[in-house]
């Protein structure tokens, strides 16, 4: 059916459940959880609506080809078979990316470079005129995806990752990719009644993505640019119509979202995001430091500490933290993602549940405590 498209979502290592359920709200149909990936099917509205309102996508792929190939000549047949000139006119542009994990098709830049060829031929043949390459802004992205002899062709109709929501207008040195922090504040079950607290914000990823949950405000309803607006296809109309629906599905919330940080540097820069975000109602922001913050009783902490790769952090610090949780922040539960595989152990609580993400490259835990009055232990006699 012209209507039914095959489309692959992809997202970070961890995420593929949350994805999974963004997309049965979604309504999209045939679902399926792959590696770092959600299949689906739908229409030119549900990618359109996908590429705006998915929190833990990356980007929204959308299949045009599958076949079979262990040599270099049998994948730029199979790609000149495709009608390359119904999607562009030799007068758009063009851009190819590929992964592979195969061992007939070792260079994903040599992959790029045959499917390049084979589309730039079908054009030379056709008008003696062929599409140009921009690899910033094309009319189309082709993406390659070979695993063994088994090739994926596909169109990438968000353009630049979907992490880029368009809200960081300030550069700052450690922060946690947008996904990621969507992703962790669904996984949280956070009920929205609790303040929802980032006592180490930095520039206010975790707590402008929960403002946008907090409002059901779709994490791209401000993003300028997806690739699908440069494609031939391209429903302007649609696309508007779709984008004034989602803006009167966004709901009031009564709660508090709150960030804190030591750096003065750290909280303008959050400011400005919350502005671009237009969140100054929903989200509060303050210059304090944690260890001398007193604590907010019925609240949930998210929160991703300093990593000692990139900012230098003393010694005991991750026992500390651990106190300061122990001692303050009674009757609340708090989630806290780190790459220090080894330092976090010296927290001295037991988590409540252990997550494996990825922060970039860097292999992470998510890792959640329930934190009463006293010990964990204690508490669990004197109710027992
Ligand atoms: C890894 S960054 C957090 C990044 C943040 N999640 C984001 O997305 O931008 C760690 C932050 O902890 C802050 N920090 C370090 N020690 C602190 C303390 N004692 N109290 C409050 N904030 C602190 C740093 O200033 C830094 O902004």
């Amino acid at each position: 059916m012209e209507n039914n498209h095959d489309f692959i979502a992809t997202t970070m290592f961890g995420l593929e459940d949350i994805l999974q359920k963004e997309l049965i709200e979604l309504n999209a149909s045939n679902i399926k959880t792959g590696n770092r990936c959600v299949y689906f099917q739908g229409d030119q509205n549900l990618m359109y609506r996908a590429n705006i309102k998915l929190r833990t996508a990356l980007k929204i792929l959308k299949k045009i080809k599958i076949f079979k190939a262990k040599k270099e000549a049998e994948l730029y047949k199979h790609i000149s078979r495709i009608k390359w000139y119904n999607l562009l006119s030799d007068t758009d542009t063009l851009s190819v990316s590929s992964t592979v994990n195969s061992k007939y098709f070792t260079h994903s830049n040599h992959v790029s470079l045959v499917v390049k060829d084979a589309i730039v031929d079908q054009f030379r043949k056709k008008t003696n005129k062929r599409p140009s390459i921009n690899l910033k802004n094309p009319n189309l992205n082709i993406h390659i995806h070979i695993s063994n002899n088994y090739c994926t062709v596909s169109l990438n109709s968000s353009g630049d990752s979907l992490h880029k929501r368009g809200y960081r207008s300030s550069k700052f040195h450690a922060p946690i990719n947008e996904v990621l922090a969507a992703g962790i504040i669904l996984m949280s079950n956070w009920d929205m009644q609790k303040t929802l607290i980032d006592p180490m914000c930095g520039s206010g990823t975790f707590i402008i993505e929960a403002g946008l949950c907090a409002i059901n405000r779709a994490p791209n309803i401000y993003r300028k640019n997806f690739g699908f607006q440069n494609w031939k296809d391209y429903n302007h109309t649609m696309f508007k119509k779709i984008k004034s629906e989602i803006i009167k599905q966004e709901i009031s919330f009564n709660g508090n979202i709150k960030g804190y940080d030591i750096s003065a540097n750290a909280i303008a820069i959050t400011r400005q995001h919350i502005e671009n975000m237009n969140l100054n109602k929903i989200v509060q922001v303050s210059g304090t430091d944690f260890f001398q913050n007193i604590g907010e009783s019925n609240s949930i902490l998210i929160f991703n500490p300093p990593y000692d790769k990139r900012i230098k952090i003393k010694e005991n610090y991750y026992k500390e933290i651990g106190d300061t949780l122990k001692q303050k922040h009674t009757n609340t539960s708090a989630w806290l993602i780190s790459s220090e595989l080894e330092k976090i152990k010296t927290i001295g609580l037991k988590p409540s549940r252990k997550i494996k993400l990825f922060n970039g490259p860097l292999e992470c835990r998510l890792l959640k405590y329930e934190l009463y009055k006293g010990s964990k232990k204690i508490n669990k006699s004197q109710n027992g």
